[in-house]
């Protein structure tokens, strides 16, 4: 067999960075087919991969224990890996589950995006992976196609109901934009996001509290909007209109409502977000941020108590506005501020965490970066 540099005349190697993302507005709208606003994160999860032409998946993670796994691209199936290596595998295997002809690679994994801190880093290591496997396997697959197949890898593999926005946001951000992206048909734009040129900061506050996506609670909200949608006789949730949303309501059980009444109003935060933004008035963001985190702490109710200190303290230290971010149960918020007032922000939400007795927040400050790339 001839190998693949002497087919294409290249080293079947390189380096693959994705990003992990917060999102400004629109959460639990994309499994819902609606509208989602993701940032890329400066931090990625780096791939060093090469291709192997034995058939064997080689995973090695600088982060963890140094432990390799080692698994036949051939056994590859849901479950038969598990914990960290279960995102990598997952990918290859969805990517032999839609007929493509892939083999295997030694992949290194390393990572600066916060895992369990909402920031999507599963998300990212799905799609640093799939786009080291589209290059050293030719694939020539587009970067949603890509994100479809990292989606597929997270829910038929690894087990998460997910939406499609994580995976989007990882291989579609562009820097210095926001993706708006319609979760129906992927149809995206950029928005300009210049945060320094209008003088403000977005910081990320990690609450630390672990947020974990698989233990069934994510599950169970994606069924409750299904069945609604069912019930109101709608292909998605995403179908509704707010004119339309007193009749809808007076139709559904009580334990559904919220969940419905969130759904179509974040869709419409998300337009009046985008609207704000396209006049270049990144301030007004504020308050459709904090209106976003109150609707996903009294209807949706994935707030706890550490995300809404947290959100409140940075309000009342003079954040224009703040909201939790990523699927919730913990995680990050997200916090629209000054510039200038970024470390007292921050300060203060330490300050208030300590004296909840809750461990100290980690902080980042987000500004829009690239989606994923090979950058070797
Ligand atoms: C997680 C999921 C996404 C999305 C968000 C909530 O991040 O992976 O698909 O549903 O939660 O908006």
């Amino acid at each position: 067999m001839n190998t693949f540099a002497q087919i294409h005349g290249r080293a079947p190697e390189g380096e693959w960075a994705a990003p992990g993302r917060v999102n400004l507005i629109g959460e639990h709208t994309d499994y819902n087919l609606g509208f989602v606003l993701p940032i890329a994160l400066p931090q990625t999860v780096r791939a060093q991969a090469r291709r192997r032409d034995d058939g064997l998946l080689r995973l090695h993670s600088t982060r963890g224990d140094g432990t390799v796994v080692e698994v036949a691209v051939a056994d590859l199936a849901p479950g038969g890996v598990t914990g960290w290596a279960g995102y990598p595998a997952a990918v290859v295997w969805a990517l032999c589950e839609a007929g493509h002809e892939v083999g295997g690679a030694a992949l290194s994994l390393g990572s600066d995006v916060p895992t369990g801190a909402g920031l999507s880093s599963s998300a990212a290591l799905e799609c640093a992976v799939a786009l080291a496997y589209n290059d050293l396997y030719g694939l020539g697959l587009s970067a949603p196609e890509l994100a479809l197949i990292a989606q597929r890898a997270e829910n038929a593999f690894v087990g998460v109901p997910c939406g499609i926005m994580d995976q989007m946001a990882s291989m579609c951000c562009r820097a210095g934009a926001a993706l708006h992206l319609d979760s129906r048909d992927l149809a995206m734009r950029q928005v300009p996001v210049d945060l320094a040129g209008a003088g403000l900061a977005l910081l990320v506050l990690d609450t630390r509290v672990k947020h974990d996506l698989g233990d069934g609670a994510y599950a169970a909200l994606r069924a409750g909007c299904e069945r609604a949608a069912g019930l109101l006789g709608l292909p998605a949730l995403r179908d509704l209109g707010p004119a339309d949303l007193p009749s809808a309501l007076a139709q559904l059980p009580d334990e559904l409502r919220p969940l419905v009444r969130h759904v179509v109003t974040e869709n419409e935060r998300v337009a009046e977000a985008v609207t704000h933004l396209d006049a270049g008035d990144l301030a007004a963001l504020g308050p459709i941020l904090t209106a976003g985190h109150a609707s996903l702490r009294d209807d949706y109710r994935v707030s706890c108590p550490e995300t809404d200190l947290a959100v409140s303290t940075a309000v009342a230290a003079g954040a224009h506005g703040a909201r939790i971010t990523g699927g919730g149960f913990g995680g990050s918020v997200i916090a629209l501020v000054n510039a200038t007032a970024a470390e007292s922000v921050a300060a203060e939400v330490a300050t208030a965490f300590r004296e909840a007795g809750y461990a100290t927040p980690r902080t980042l400050t987000a500004v829009p970066a690239e989606g994923a790339r090979r950058i070797a």
